[in-house]
């Protein structure tokens, strides 16, 4: 696929690490959402959305969908990158969607309250020219079997990207999983872990899009995030993911739980992840796929074709 033409200005903070400071967050639930949590890390969060974005070069797109858009800066910068495009979010999490219609002060995204695995494309009024969806289909284990439902969706030459933590065996998620497995409640906790499973390979990735349509970019990078620590401060990792991986977890624990839960597993990641002069580096393994339907359907009666380009 081609690079960008158009240069990427989606509004993500200026450099990653901008404004991160670990542990202003009063954690008062973690089981929903919260997105003051998780815009602690924004701009580090905002980098793959941003270089996903780069590899789009859609020029004039007319329907615009950020599919699990979370708080929503990271759609008002698709608004910006396509100033004439309808823009829609879509997001199961009303505290999300909340704070999206809070920023978004001009009323320009169309904010929509739903499930990906409920979420009816045909309800956005017309054929998506970008559908983008970044960091969210981890949380949608159907995910393997709904791309295609979307990929049918979008107009002849429209563009389908997504972007997936793929750091499941990581020591931030191993250790997690190894708190939990020896927690007394961990029949409880398991459920929430099993996610680690939704998220493919990047080669089921490539060949479930090639399936479709010959135009695909399928690529991982890992990011060596440099994460600000205070000095007897909360581990930044486990302020990372306490915005995401953890919510589950904790969301199922009281209390007193929680915070041996927390004691625990903060402790296997000042280990895992020392404490040095710059903070703490972080490195976080994440897959990327772009995929772009043929410019004309082919013919046929009734025949949807996405790879006819
Ligand atoms: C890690 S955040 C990513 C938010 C945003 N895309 C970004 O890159 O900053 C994941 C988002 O997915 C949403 N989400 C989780 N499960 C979902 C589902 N089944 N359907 C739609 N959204 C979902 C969450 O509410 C959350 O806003």
């Amino acid at each position: 696929m081609d690079g960008p033409t158009v240069p990427v200005t989606a509004e993500v903070a200026p450099h990653p690490g901008h404004g991160a400071v670990p542990g202003a967050v009063d954690h008062t639930s973690d089981a929903a959402w919260d997105p003051r949590q998780y815009v602690v890390f924004a701009g580090h969060r905002g980098r793959p959305f941003a270089d996903l974005l780069a590899q789009v070069d859609a020029r004039d797109p007319r329907l615009v969908i950020d599919l699990g858009c979370g708080p929503g800066e990271l759609t008002l910068g698709l608004t910006q990158r396509w100033p004439g495009a309808r823009v829609i979010g879509v997001d199961s999490s009303p505290e999300m969607l909340r704070k999206a219609r809070d920023l978004d002060v001009d009323g320009r995204v169309e904010w929509v309250e739903a499930a990906a695995e409920d979420w009816d494309p045909t309800g956005s009024g017309g054929p998506i020219d970008v559908l983008i969806t970044n960091a969210t289909l981890q949380w949608v284990p159907s995910h393997l079997r709904l791309i295609p439902s979307w990929l049918e969706r979008l107009a002849p030459g429209g563009t389908f990207a997504m972007q997936v933590p793929s750091n499941f065996d990581a020591p931030s998620h191993r250790l997690m999983r190894e708190v939990a497995a020896r927690h007394p409640r961990a029949d409880d906790l398991r459920p929430g872990l099993d996610r680690a499973q939704a998220v493919a390979r990047p080669e089921t990735y490539a060949s479930l899009l090639l399936d479709l349509t010959p135009d695909v970019d399928v690529w991982q990078t890992t990011y060596e995030h440099v994460l600000p620590a205070q000095a007897g401060g909360p581990h930044p990792v486990l302020e990372w993911v306490r915005g995401t991986g953890l919510r589950p977890v904790l969301g199922v624990l009281d209390d007193e739980e929680r915070d041996a839960f927390v004691a625990d597993y903060e402790s296997e990641l000042e280990r895992a992840y020392p404490r040095r002069p710059f903070g703490v580096l972080f490195p976080f393994t994440r897959t990327f796929a772009v995929a772009r339907t043929r410019r004309q359907r082919a013919p046929g009666p009734g025949k949807t074709e996405v790879s006819a380009r």
